[in-house]
């Protein structure tokens, strides 16, 4: 009976005619089940999660967005992922060792049942321990091209160091830092006139790109790790 009045909520909430709801319901929750779910961690601006929540929504990638971590409160993807009315969390790392915060976020996306776990601006080393958890189930993505570049300020490095490309990396995440097999990477053209701003920005519109991209080839299963080599099935 309480079923059934959940059941009549939620054709309500989605203004279906109850019959048509229940025909539907089943097939959602089938979908619902089986979609690739992501987890989210983010620390700062959150422009590559956003950019990953509107290719989901305009269903340019298959999948769901099942939490989203940020480590600081006063990090403005956290906002925005409320906003978009998706599970956001704040598991403060301030105060913990790296390994107490790891089991934190560990244990909510365990709860939230995700597959991949997507570090999109995550400013913080993971432990190793929170990377067993999830073997070549974790991915990261990195403003340069790797292994050009490692760590952080790296537009600055590379403008210093004269570079004439740089990009960004889509790559999977290991024990060492911005180190794991690569999946994706766009190249970007250092111009004589770029500052480490314009640099970044550029190199950000192809991070929103490629991202998608990178998720798109694991999540359809379409790849084989050997060695350090991702080895891709084309469509
Ligand atoms: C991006 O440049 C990403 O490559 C690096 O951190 C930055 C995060 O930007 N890991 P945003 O928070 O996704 O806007």
């Amino acid at each position: 009976m309480q079923f059934r009045q959940e059941l009549q909520s939620l054709s309500r909430d989605f203004h279906l005619p109850f019959k048509l709801f229940t025909f539907y319901f089943p097939l959602f929750t089938f979908y619902l089940v089986h979609m690739t779910k992501l987890g989210i961690l983010l620390s700062g601006r959150g422009s590559n999660f956003e950019a990953i929540a509107d290719n989901i929504a305009a269903g340019r990638l298959d999948a769901t967005i099942a939490a989203v971590i940020s480590n600081r409160a006063e990090a403005p993807g956290i906002e925005s992922a409320r906003r978009r009315g998706l599970h956001a969390l704040i598991i403060p790392s301030k105060g913990r060792t790296r390994e107490e915060h790891d089991r934190a976020m560990a244990g909510a996306l365990h709860e939230a049942q995700v597959d991949w776990v997507v570090l999109a601006g995550y400013m913080r080393l993971l432990s190793p321990w929170f990377i067993q958890q999830f073997p070549n189930r974790i991915l990261n993505i990195h403003p340069s091209l790797l292994p050009a570049f490692p760590g952080l300020e790296v537009q600055k490095q590379a403008i210093e160091f004269g570079a004439k490309v740089s990009g960004c990396t889509v790559h999977f995440v290991d024990e060492h830092l911005d180190h794991g097999p690569i999946i994706v990477q766009r190249a970007v053209p250092i111009l004589e006139t770029d500052d480490e701003h314009t640099l970044a920005e550029r190199i950000l519109e192809q991070e929103h790109q490629a991202y998608t991209e990178a998720l798109r080839i694991v999540i359809g299963g379409r790849f084989e790790i050997a060695g350090r080599r991702v080895v891709i099935r084309q469509l």
